[in-house]
């Protein structure tokens, strides 16, 4: 059977400041998802929320780039819009960058992760989500799930997964792509994946099936609108068990949290926390960034699930040493490395300061 996910997501205003939804919104998601169920449209949904993201997570057979599903999402965010607004939570619609839908909702703010396959036997699909940072958070879980032996064993044992993976990277500055074969070309990809904020990782296949295995949203609003207009909170689809890792392969990098852009006013390096759906709440200085997983087993399109995986008390030990991480940068204040280098503060007052003060740079 084939069968698309679509995992469409915008920040339509935070509860309290950005810091988690409002019960209402997600609510309201409900009712629009479950009448699309209901007409045929959908097979299936899941609706909820990673901090003041609010995630449509939808099952149909409309195909990728649906104009009927974007659409979808598109009108359900601006219904929830309006109860963010009544409720007058903050930032109401802000991830909404355009007034009217125009066919697809890429490049008008949600960030979107689509994939269309053929349902295995028995599929099992982990969708991971992630507040205050950006999509390069995925580069290096990505990485390791998929080219480093040391978190996959699979790569090693599993005669299926044995002849690698081939990566998608886009460079979203230049809007170019490229598609690098792991393992025999890991070093000349890392030379790129290393920079996350330029190069991103879009999507993973399997090197002998062809198949998708993975697929991360690449959105960058700065980008689209020229401004700051907050992080693009980044989420992407991962396929598991049999040829591809397994869940616990997935889940693994995330054992040991990494520092990512994003954090306060976006303009911040801060560890990924791994925490539960409940947990997801970036509260300490809008932080630190949060990562989900919701993992489902896929019925003829059902989302059989979801399971909030990062639930698991096994992440424990992580969530602290992320805490402690968030310790040692907030100590910089200021400073790089925890605010972000030069380049990546051209959407924030950098540029206005800069040019007040031009008269009264002499030369040296
Ligand atoms: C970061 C984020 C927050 C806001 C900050 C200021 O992604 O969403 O850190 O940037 O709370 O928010 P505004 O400008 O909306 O008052
Ligand atoms: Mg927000
Ligand atoms: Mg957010």
């Amino acid at each position: 059977m084939r069968i698309t996910l679509s995992v469409i997501k915008a920040d339509v205003g935070g509860y309290v400041g950005h810091s988690d939804s409002h019960p209402d919104v997600l609510a309201k998601a409900g009712d629009c998802l479950s009448r699309a169920k209901k007409e045929g449209l959908l097979v299936d949904y899941h609706v909820t929320k990673c901090g003041d993201d609010l995630e449509l997570i939808m099952t149909h057979q409309q195909g990728e780039d649906s104009e009927k599903i974007h659409k979808l999402a598109w009108d359900t965010f601006v219904g929830c819009t309006e109860v963010a607004k009544k409720l007058k939570l903050h930032g109401a619609g802000q991830d909404l960058l355009s007034d009217a839908f125009s066919g697809n909702v890429k490049g008008m703010g949600p960030g979107l992760s689509e994939v269309e396959i053929e349902e295995r036997g028995a599929e099992t699909l982990i969708v991971l989500m992630a507040d205050k940072t950006s999509s390069g958070a995925w580069n290096m879980p990505l990485y390791k799930m998929f080219a480093d032996p040391f978190n996959t064993i699979g790569l090693v044992i599993a005669s299926n997964m044995h002849a690698g993976f081939d990566f998608e990277v886009h460079d979203v500055k230049e809007h170019k792509k490229i598609t690098f074969r792991a393992p025999e070309e890991i070093y000349d990809m890392l030379v790129f994946i290393g920079a996350p904020s330029r190069y991103m990782i879009k999507a993973v296949y399997h090197r002998e099936t062809k198949e998708i295995a993975a697929v991360s949203s690449t959105q960058r609003l700065a980008l689209i609108a020229g401004r700051y207009v907050g992080k693009d909170d980044p989420v992407c689809i991962v396929r598991s068990q049999g040829k591809f890792p397994a869940v616990g392969e997935i889940l693994e990098p995330f054992a040991a949290p990494i520092l990512v852009e994003g954090w306060m006013r976006g303009s911040h390096m801060g560890p990924l926390m791994p925490v539960s759906i409940h947990d997801s709440t970036p509260s300490r200085f809008d932080g630190p960034p949060r990562v989900v997983a919701v993992g489902f087993q896929l019925s003829g399109g059902k989302l059989i699930g979801p399971r909030d995986m990062f639930a698991d008390k096994s992440f424990n030990l992580a969530r602290h040493q992320a805490n402690e991480m968030a310790d040692l940068m907030r100590r910089h204040g200021p400073f790089e490395p925890h605010r972000l280098p030069l380049e990546e503060m051209e959407y924030t007052t950098m540029p206005e300061v800069t040019k007040k003060l031009e008269e009264r740079f002499t030369d040296l």
